[in-house]
């Protein structure tokens, strides 16, 4: 019996057939702006499929109602609740089930992907026989899986190798890394490209083209044929030790040892998943998702109001001049003022190596350096919505400058400082308007560093607030805010670690040894490293600054007395050889170090957050990850020393 699609009641999806019997089926799940395969989206997929193995039609077209993009993955809200092996396989068999019956049906499916197309998403993509990429800046295609500490169960695993071979599809699983339509349409990953506005048509003329489905070929075929499996397994084996040589990640192995014993059927290794994804570690990679979602949030107010256009950047030195680099890369209209023509020279110089590293083509690169003016005489404060003062760190001459722009600025426009040590309550005395006096404190280097740290002082204005955290989300960084107290947050709890490690030293622990130790914790770079990296000259006025302790370690005071400042300067702690820390082989690693090392810094965590500079533990957590790359798999210092005993035994 035949009957109409309405009257299956779905909530999420919706379908017409065209003349020519396909079926557009549209996945717009109600009440969010994006789709997600909750268990109830899958049940009405598979309800959809029943409803075509009955009407028979010419072919179906998957798409999306969404504007943001096609399907962002699984609901990961239901992770939190796999708390028995038996609900772990259930959820992948789920997925698995479903998928096959959706690749075996035999009329032709095809997915049009517009915007994000991640995990899960992907997924029920690499099912259809055809997958059509619109060409747009947001499409994006990825299987970010493993970023969370799982896997692609859902058939991706199995489906991706066999489409675009073997070594593509471990980068993509194994990394995270999305594509682009362009890169997606190059690596085989979509059947084709397509202009947006052409989109329906090709999508109709692809799924009824009767082409076969498309298989890799060649070399990359042969890498996903179980002769060659092994070799790869050893050779991708070494990559992966290469970049986890203390192996806090087990999912990458696990997708590997998935694909190359079972050819990608998680439910054939229950064991593995089950230690996945009861693991610690995918339980604390999912909390630092949803810090970091909470962070976006925080721009979510603004977003719908006439956000900042034009930023005028004062200050073109190693944090005015990327800070400018990234607003033009990301969309705004940019002046750069300084008083030293050639230091906005070289951040001119620095923004087109940036612009040609992020950008897709070079005429998008052009137009990011046409968005960047140099503004020797500072004509573009008037008209800016946004200006951020990034120069010298010295209150009076902050506040002089102030004097010059205020009465310049435009009426609604904001003022913002870069400061990393002054008092914010210091540098607004004599401005007209000191309401409209905000920090933005940014991370160096400005291109790497996702954490922005919203400095709020008493009488800002609620609309300044909402504004600065509508800006700092539009140019993708993750907004903190935080109270105007020394060293906000990061760099207050980076204070004692580092004076901590310098101590170590003191005490004749080569700093090999100290950096090992925070490796081996799951730090991105060792405390030693980084106070070369920082600079010795700033360690020593952060350290002034923010510790109780009033003497500084000899080892400090003797690199400074020869003047020798760490990266910067070729020698610190370590020589520098090409952008290179030169080490030497690090000592055995004294059992008690990492966790003598991070104490402090979890300490100064936890009293910030009892000062109130930040508004609770999780805000406090996600600072500090995103802020100094706290070891995201432990969860954050706070989570971390909560379930954490601080025993080094559990470090490795
Ligand atoms: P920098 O010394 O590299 O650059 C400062 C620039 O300001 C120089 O190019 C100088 O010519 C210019 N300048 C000084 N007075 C000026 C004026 N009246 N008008 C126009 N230009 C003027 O300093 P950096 O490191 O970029 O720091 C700038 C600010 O950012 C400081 O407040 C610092 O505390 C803060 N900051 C620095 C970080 C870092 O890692 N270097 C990290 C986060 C914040």
């Amino acid at each position: 019996m035949t009957h109409d699609f309405d009257s299956l009641g779905l909530a999420n999806f919706s379908c017409r057939l065209d003349d020519e019997r396909v079926a557009w089926l549209t996945l717009d799940c109600p009440g969010s702006a994006v789709n997600r395969l909750s268990a109830d989206v899958m049940h009405e997929l598979g309800l959809a499929l029943d409803y075509f193995d009955q009407t028979r039609p010419a072919g179906v077209v998957i798409q999306s109602g969404k504007e943001a993009g096609f399907i962002a993955g699984a609901n990961i809200d239901e992770f939190a609740g796999l708390d028995t092996p038996a609900k772990g396989m259930e959820l992948v068999s789920r997925g698995w089930t479903l998928f096959n019956r959706l690749a075996k049906v035999d009329y032709p499916t095809l997915a049009l992907i517009r915007g994000h197309c991640l995990g899960g998403g992907l997924e029920l993509a690499l099912a259809c026989r055809y997958r059509l990429v619109v060409d747009q800046a947001g499409t994006s295609l990825s299987l970010p899986e493993v970023m969370l500490g799982i896997f692609p169960g859902w058939g991706g695993m199995q489906r991706l190798p066999r489409l675009i071979g073997a070594p593509a599809a471990l980068d993509m699983m194994l990394s995270g890394k999305p594509q682009d339509a362009r890169k997606a349409a190059r690596l085989g990953l979509a059947d084709g490209l397509v202009a947006p506005r052409l989109a329906e048509q090709a999508a109709k003329a692809m799924v009824l083209g009767g082409k076969p489905r498309r298989r890799a070929k060649g070399l990359p075929a042969w890498l996903n044929s179980p002769l060659a499996r092994p070799l790869v397994v050893r050779q991708t084996t070494r990559k992966l030790d290469g970049r986890d040589p203390y192996r806090h990640y087990l999912a990458p192995r696990a997708i590997l040892q998935i694909w190359a014993k079972h050819d990608g059927n998680a439910l054939k290794a229950p064991q593995l998943v089950d230690q996945l994804i009861r693991s610690d570690t995918a339980r604390n990679l999912l909390r630092v998702f949803r810090l970091q979602e909470r962070l976006k949030a925080f721009g979510k107010a603004g977003r719908q109001q006439p956000h900042a256009r034009h930023v005028h950047v004062i200050g073109a030195g190693v944090m005015g001049g990327d800070i400018a680099a990234w607003c033009a890369l990301k969309g705004f209209t940019v002046t750069l003022q300084d008083q030293d023509r050639e230091r906005i020279a070289a951040a001119q110089g620095r923004a087109h190596t940036l612009f040609a590293r992020k950008t897709r083509h070079p005429r998008d690169a052009r137009a990011a350096a046409d968005r960047l003016t140099p503004d020797l005489r500072g004509d573009g404060v008037r008209h800016a919505d946004f200006v951020i003062e990034a120069i010298t760190e010295n209150a009076d001459i902050k506040r002089g400058l102030y004097a010059q722009i205020e009465p310049l600025m435009k009426p609604g426009a904001i003022l913002a400082t870069n400061t990393s040590s002054l008092s914010l309550e210091e540098l607004r005395m004599g401005l007209d308007r000191p309401e409209r006096f905000i920090g933005i404190h940014f991370f160096n280097p400005v291109a790497k560093m996702p954490l922005v740290e919203v400095v709020e002082t008493d009488g800002v204005g609620a609309a300044v607030k909402t504004a600065t955290y509508a800006f700092v989300d539009a140019i993708g960084k993750l907004p903190l805010p935080v109270q105007s107290t020394p060293g906000f947050l990061v760099n207050a709890v980076l204070a004692p670690y580092m004076l901590e490690a310098m101590r170590c030293v003191d005490e004749g622990i080569p700093p090999e040894t100290l950096d090992a130790a925070m490796l081996k914790f799951g730090m991105p770079m060792g405390p030693i490293e980084l106070i070369d990296t920082v600079g010795l000259d700033i360690a020593r006025d952060a350290g002034r600054q923010l510790s109780d302790q009033a003497s500084m370690p000899a080892c400090l005071e003797h690199h400074l007395a020869r003047n020798e400042l760490g990266r910067k300067s070729g020698q610190g702690f370590y020589r520098w050889k090409d952008g290179k820390a030169v080490k030497q082989e690090a000592g055995a690693i004294p059992p008690d170090l990492a966790a003598r090392l991070i104490t402090p810094l979890i300490d100064k965590t936890r009293q910030q957050l009892e000062q109130g500079v930040v508004a609770d533990a999780d805000l406090a957590d996600a600072g500090v990850i995103f802020g100094t790359g706290f070891a995201p798999f432990r969860g954050g210092p706070l989570h971390y020393s909560c379930t954490d005993p601080l025993d080094t035994q559990s470090t490795s």
